[in-house]
């Protein structure tokens, strides 16, 4: 796959085999398939374009979503928080358009496997297409309701970004390997709070509630100070271990 940049830095997923258009004109199909990662390509209007090769991030910035998206700031610290690397298996629900989904099949690489499970059929072929699309086949995306049953087991992660995750917490017990992770991810604090209390009934440990705050930084000619704007809230993230 390949990605093309323009001189203002803005970015487009190139299709295959198809010329590329923008407001900066038109870059031949022939130019394209000829050009390799690394290479500047001319538009008819002159412009110089940069071919890159897309990273998890600038592929889920492009690609098709029907919903709203995990975020950075709480998927990064989920990644973290878990300790989530190669070979790892995870159970995620709901898939939405896959952003949570294709940063974990990133970790685990090939040698590990995500199970997704997604309620709405538009939304699973929305997120089958994006993760065929960026070209990794550890995913298996499953257009199921995840509360009729969790069918894989020997789980180091069960990620759960839907309502009342908690009515689920004893089948999450029952797939997880000892020392994984059931992580919640609620925008409402009454919701981390039942799954806080549901999860200590259950008897999983470490269990706390994290929210993570992001505020960038402006370098202007004055001096550098942060951003008079900055996402407010997005979730609460509650991670829970079976040990
Ligand atoms: C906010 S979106 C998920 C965003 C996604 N986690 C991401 O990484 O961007 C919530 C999704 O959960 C799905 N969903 C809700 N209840 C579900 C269930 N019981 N089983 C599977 N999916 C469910 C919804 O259809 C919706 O697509």
């Amino acid at each position: 796959m390949k990605m093309i940049l323009d001189e203002r830095g803005k970015k487009y997923i190139l299709k295959e085999g198809q010329e590329f258009q923008s407001d900066l004109g038109i870059v031949t199909a022939e130019a394209l398939l000829d050009a390799k990662i690394g290479d500047e390509v001319k538009s008819h209007l002159d412009h110089s374009f940069k071919i890159i090769k897309p990273n998890v991030n600038d592929f889920i910035d492009l690609m098709d979503r029907r919903c709203s998206i995990l975020i950075n700031k709480d998927i990064g610290t989920v990644l973290v928080h878990t300790g989530l690397g190669a070979g790892s298996r995870v159970v995620d629900a709901g898939t939405g358009a896959g952003a949570i989904a294709l940063h974990f099949a990133n970790v685990v690489g090939e040698k590990g496997h995500v199970f997704t499970y997604e309620i709405r059929k538009d939304f699973a072929e929305v997120a089958k297409k994006n993760i065929d699309s960026f070209g990794i086949d550890n995913v298996d995306v499953k257009n199921r309701d995840i509360k009729e049953g969790i069918d894989e087991d020997n789980i180091d992660l069960i990620f759960l970004d839907l309502p009342k995750p908690y009515e689920i917490f004893e089948d999450v017990y029952d797939s997880l390997n000892l020392g994984g992770y059931l992580v919640v991810y609620s925008p409402y604090v009454n919701q981390a709070e039942i799954s806080y209390r549901v999860a200590k009934k259950l008897n999983f440990y470490n269990i706390e509630i994290l929210e993570t705050l992001e505020r960038g930084m402006e370098v202007k000619q004055n001096g550098t100070r942060p951003k008079t704007r900055m996402v407010g809230h997005s979730g609460y993230l509650l991670f829970a271990r079976k040990l």
